[in-house]
């Protein structure tokens, strides 16, 4: 867990373009070198989209304190409040075939996991949500541009909630807070940079292998469906089954009644607790 010095950083760097760059300085490689901040935007996807159309670099950070048209999957909307949370988006521009982008969402899962664990016990749900005691407290949105069969970028959207809020009634019991869960300030500025660097570590293993081998067990290890009933929704129909874990290359294993396995994609499916969310 963090301690007091987290709370100390709050103060010294607060948040914003130099203080994000200054700390990424000594954390990455190459990831978030360039950082493009914004009091207010519509969307850092859309941003990120835009700029990668008029060649900005590979690794860019679109990062923003509030944004208007926060976007979510399924065409949800995504609340970004301005003062509580971090919103941000990454730009990659990899030489690797289409088919393997959406692993990326599970990659930036797995390094957002290993980020807020460091403060408060959290788990996986498939395949991207970050819960915290059964409520989501981070959400992805992965968008891809490919042009004549081959990726041109893809941006790689994160929505943390960090401070203490108020969620909208149709939220009910499904999201929280950071803080409000952990009891402790934590540093936006901090917490993003843990989060790039563990990124940046994950994804350069995985452009040598062009799969998810290498974090699979850990994966699994911190998935909060894993063993559990889930109900699977496909375009097709639904059906009930166990989780037993991700593949190599992320579909969701469900073992069916009659023993038989179904690998489930994420795509076009979702996956929800029998009795509730997760
Ligand atoms: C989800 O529905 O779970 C995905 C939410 C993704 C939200 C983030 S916030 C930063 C980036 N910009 C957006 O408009 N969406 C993503």
């Amino acid at each position: 867990m963090k301690t007091q010095v987290n709370t100390q950083v709050v103060n010294i760097c607060g948040y914003g373009r130099e203080a994000i760059e200054n700390r990424i300085r000594t954390c990455t490689r190459w990831l978030g070198r360039q950082v493009c901040f914004y009091d207010e935007t519509d969307s850092t996807n859309e941003r990120a989209k835009q700029a990668a159309v008029g060649g900005t670099e590979d690794g860019t950070l679109f990062v923003a304190d509030m944004q208007t048209s926060g976007k979510g999957r399924r065409g949800r909307q995504w609340n970004s409040p301005a003062g509580s949370n971090i919103y941000f988006t990454l730009l990659l521009k990899p030489k690797f075939p289409p088919d393997k982008a959406s692993m990326l969402t599970l990659l930036m899962a797995y390094a957002v996991w290993q980020g807020v664990a460091q403060y408060t016990p959290c788990g996986i749900k498939w395949p991207n949500d970050i819960v915290v005691k059964g409520r989501k407290v981070c959400g992805i949105l992965t968008e891809m541009s490919v042009e004549q069969g081959r990726i041109q970028h893809v941006v790689i959207g994160v929505g943390i909630n960090v401070g203490r809020q108020e969620f909208a009634p149709e939220l009910g019991e499904k999201a929280t807070s950071l803080e409000q869960e952990c009891g402790q300030s934590i540093s936006k500025t901090e917490l993003l940079v843990d989060i790039l660097a563990k990124f940046e570590a994950e994804y350069e293993k995985f452009i040598d292998v062009q799969d998810l081998s290498g974090i699979r067990e850990a994966y699994n290890a911190c998935l909060v469906n894993c063993d559990r009933d889930v109900r699977v929704l496909e375009p097709k129909g639904e059906y009930n089954g166990i989780a037993r874990g991700i593949t190599d290359t992320g579909e969701l294993l469900v073992e069916l009644a009659d023993g038989s396995v179904e690998a489930v994609y994420a795509g076009e499916v979702s996956v929800r607790g029998i009795y509730g969310y997760v």
